[in-house]
């Protein structure tokens, strides 16, 4: 059988429902949403408070299940693995950025951009020059390596998260509402950052409020109560590349 096209697909989700339950009281997260994304694509997920954003996010990183529906990561169906094997999956092939960065203040700026390869039982001598290129890569400065990240700014820290999201080399880069926390002239710089990333073949979904951010990728998905109701063609000068000076 030839190379397919499939092969190309590094995410699928089939009708894929998600319904929290809290108490007696069930909520919709997801209705029923169906999605391909294939290798090296940039795309975003934009729609209102509630429409299930955040929730597609997570079942694409492997951080929670669906209640109905296929996940294919990468061609594996992720839908039946155990906790362990997801976890193993969600640490080869996921990379998460979020709109609080998440980062651990207790550790430093480095051992927080190792944490990836720790858990993949690297050892400290060849994680330490991995987590340097990563740092560099997302434009940080090695000066950051040994202070905590509430030392650093806002827009600095999302770089650090970014870095330790790339780290290990994930097959996909999820981010959600990554410069909502930012100025504006930060938020330039995390999308020039995605650009750049996605230039060098990474595969990455940005969701956002921001058109400018949106304006920026290949393709922008609107959601709505749960449900895929859109597909919309970027305007590329309204990216925030081009408007923020
Ligand atoms: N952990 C949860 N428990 C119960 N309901 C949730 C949970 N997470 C999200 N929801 C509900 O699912 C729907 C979608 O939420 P979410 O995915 O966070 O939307 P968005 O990111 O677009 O704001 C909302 O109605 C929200 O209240
Ligand atoms: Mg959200």
């Amino acid at each position: 059988m030839p190379i397919s096209s499939r092969s190309e697909e590094v995410i699928r989700l089939e009708k894929v429902v998600k319904i929290y339950r809290v108490g007696e009281v069930l909520t919709y997260g997801l209705r029923g949403v169906t999605l391909s994304v294939k290798k090296g694509e940039l795309i975003s997920i934009m729609g209102p408070s509630g429409s299930g954003k955040s929730t597609l996010l997570n079942m694409i990183g492997l951080l929670d299940r669906p209640t109905k529906g296929r996940i294919l990561i990468d061609g594996i169906d992720v839908s039946k693995l155990n906790d362990k094997k997801l976890a193993y999956i969600r640490n080869r092939k996921i990379g998460f950025v979020f709109q609080q960065f998440n980062l651990i203040n207790r550790l430093t700026v480095l051992e927080n951009i190792e944490l990836p390869l720790v858990a993949r039982g690297i050892p400290r001598s060849k994680r330490i020059p991995v987590a340097v290129r990563a740092l560099l890569t997302v434009g940080g400065d090695k000066a950051w390596l040994k202070k905590k990240p509430n030392q650093l700014s806002g827009g600095q820290q999302q770089r650090v998260a970014i870095a330790r999201a790339i780290v290990g080399s994930p097959e996909i880069l999820l981010a959600d509402e990554p410069t909502g926390n930012l100025d504006r002239a930060s938020a330039k710089t995390v999308m020039e950052t995605f650009l750049k990333l996605n230039e060098q073949g990474q595969t990455i979904i940005v969701v956002t409020h921001d058109p400018e951010i949106a304006n920026c990728t290949r393709r922008i998905y609107l959601l709505r109560d749960g449900l895929i109701i859109k597909v919309v063609d970027p305007d590329p000068e309204r990216c925030i590349v081009n408007t923020v000076k």
